[in-house]
């Protein structure tokens, strides 16, 4: 299968199991305190979120910001952010990231559990995407799941691009993407393409606040 098609399939399971997705937020206790982190981190300014779901993240970002524009390419999803989060400073836009470009400059690019979906071939587009979303002295902070979570996931082997299978309540079943990245790897392939970063393991989860390259001029 190619990146295209998984994609395209790891689209239709968030767009289909929208009303599922919040159930581990409500069950796992280590998320709800994942959740509180974003109070201790350098959220500043007009807040870039990707990939923002339903919203879990949005309003505690709010909270911390001047503005928030939050994208993700599932309506339904979107539906259930909007309905979360009653702010006039947060702003939706239903996009996909693989195509969009920001028309802005934001002080942080936020994103939780998006890395961990981003094809390998397709990192140092996704990162030059984040830089370029950057404002000056701005950062991107991202939250995901180390190499510990596979053990929670139905694994596919021998795949082209890490995949794994997720299920719904109905039975359906969809391969997504999904790159458990380990701090140290993430961290020299970030530095190899002239980001400053820092990542920091927390639970099973990372968590990494990076500068892009500074243009000279
Ligand atoms: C694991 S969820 C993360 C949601 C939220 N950030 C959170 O941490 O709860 C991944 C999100 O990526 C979105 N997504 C999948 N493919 C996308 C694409 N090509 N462009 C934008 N968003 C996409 C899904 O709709 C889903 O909301």
């Amino acid at each position: 299968m190619d990146d295209d098609a998984l994609l395209a399939e790891q689209m239709a399971y968030y767009r289909a199991g929208a009303a599922e997705y919040d159930r581990p937020y409500a069950e796992r206790e280590e998320l709800q305190e994942l959740l509180a982190v974003v109070d201790d981190l350098p959220i500043v300014g007009n807040v870039l979120e990707l990939a923002c779901g339903t919203g879990q993240w949005t309003s505690r970002l709010a909270a911390r910001a001047q503005s928030v524009t939050a994208v993700d390419v599932a309506a339904e999803v979107l539906t259930l952010a909007r309905a979360r989060t009653a702010s006039p400073t947060v702003q939706f836009v239903e996009a996909d990231l693989f195509e969009w470009k920001s028309p802005e400059r934001y002080d942080t690019v936020f994103f939780a559990f998006w890395l961990s979906h981003v094809p390998p071939t397709r990192l140092p587009e996704f990162w030059n995407t984040v830089a370029d979303a950057l404002a000056p002295g701005g950062k991107a902070i991202f939250i995901d799941d180390g190499p510990a979570a596979a053990a929670n996931e139905e694994v596919l082997v021998n795949q082209p691009t890490p995949a794994a299978l997720r299920r719904l309540d109905d039975g359906s079943q969809y391969r997504i993407v999904k790159v458990f990245h380990d701090a140290r790897t993430l961290t020299d392939d970030l530095t190899a393409l002239g980001w400053s970063v820092s990542i920091r393991p927390m639970a099973g989860n990372f968590i990494g606040i990076a500068e892009p390259p500074t243009t000279p001029g």
